[in-house]
């Protein structure tokens, strides 16, 4: 119409400095302007940040920070630069591809404090409009982060990694019963069985203990345990021992989130698990990593 200018909005990715390339990657498919920080830390342990690059007014801006560890500190670092952000503008997403204190969606012992619910608050009274997260631990923490929050999956680009191996009959386990739905995602993306483990946690001391009836069809099949995250490795180390009891062929773990602290990786090798794939959301040199930018582009353009 005459007289009537385009507004185009300029879209910024800003990255926390935990998950650079993921980032980087993110801004190069949106084509928007990639801001990197600058972060020093001082003796005391406090953080400087300064952006890398300027943020017109009323832009758009997405900033991805993972809140892997130091857990606290990248949260802070996050919450600042949705603060810095506000200054320009109000349409700010936040993409959190691994979301700590997700998993104490629930006060499971009096007087515990349900921390997804303070970091919804906390990310909402700092500007963030829209969250998107990757396959964060469950659909009621999902909840509790707000309404404006999307979770995208893993599990099909995870999926496509076996594709091209030449699996002997293989078989989906999910650790647990809380894993059905991605378990169930993941079979059917590999077109193939499943087997729920029942894994109970003893919610004191940690101790984990398995039991499932009709284990024995993994007997002589390849198996891919499918998790959300492995942190310390326990849990796919109690499933790989209960498989192997089952006589079970090779054994894969597949996981969105490796974390791997306290030298899971050995334990999980010594386990008998001979790969460890997991989606790019927190950097590590020891599982083999697939990229869920994709994914994320796909819902950032909605
Ligand atoms: C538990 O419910 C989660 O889905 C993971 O199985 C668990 O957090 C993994 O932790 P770890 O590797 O320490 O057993």
């Amino acid at each position: 119409m005459e007289g009537k200018k385009d507004i185009i909005t300029i879209t910024h990715v800003i990255s926390g400095g935990s998950v650079d390339t993921l980032a980087k990657s993110i801004a190069d498919k949106l084509n928007a302007n990639f801001i990197s920080t600058d972060t020093r830390v001082f003796s005391d342990g406090e953080s400087k940040q300064k952006l890398e690059g300027k943020i017109t007014n009323n832009s758009r801006v997405i900033i991805v920070q993972s809140l892997y560890m130091p857990v606290d500190t990248n949260l802070f670092r996050l919450l600042c630069l949705i603060s810095k952000a506000k200054e320009y503008t109000s349409d700010i997403t936040v993409v959190i591809p691994y979301v700590g204190y997700a998993r104490q969606d629930a006060e499971f012992l009096s007087g515990e404090i349900i921390t997804i619910k303070v970091l919804g608050i906390l990310l909402k009274k700092a500007g963030a409009k829209k969250i998107i997260v990757v396959d964060i631990h469950s659909t009621k923490g999902l909840k509790m982060l707000g309404t404006q929050t999307t979770n995208v999956t893993a599990v099909p680009v995870l999926a496509r990694y076996f594709d091209s191996m030449q699996l002997e009959n293989p078989i989906v386990i999910s650790p647990d019963k809380g894993g059905t739905k991605r378990a169930e995602h993941f079979a059917k993306e590999l077109g193939c069985g499943l087997l729920i483990l029942e894994k109970s946690r003893d919610r004191k001391t940690g101790v984990v203990r398995i039991k499932t009836k009709k284990a024995d069809i993994v007997k002589g099949r390849d198996v891919i345990i499918i998790d959300d995250m492995i942190s310390t490795g326990g849990s796919i180390v109690k499933a790989s021992e209960f498989l192997k009891k089952q006589h079970s062929n090779k054994i894969f773990a597949a996981c969105t989130h490796a974390l791997l602290v306290e030298g899971a990786k050995t334990k999980i090798r010594k386990a008998g698990v001979s790969k460890i794939i997991s989606a790019n959301t927190i950097p590590n040199k020891t599982a083999i990593i697939v990229d869920v930018s994709d994914a994320i582009v796909q819902y950032l353009k909605k």
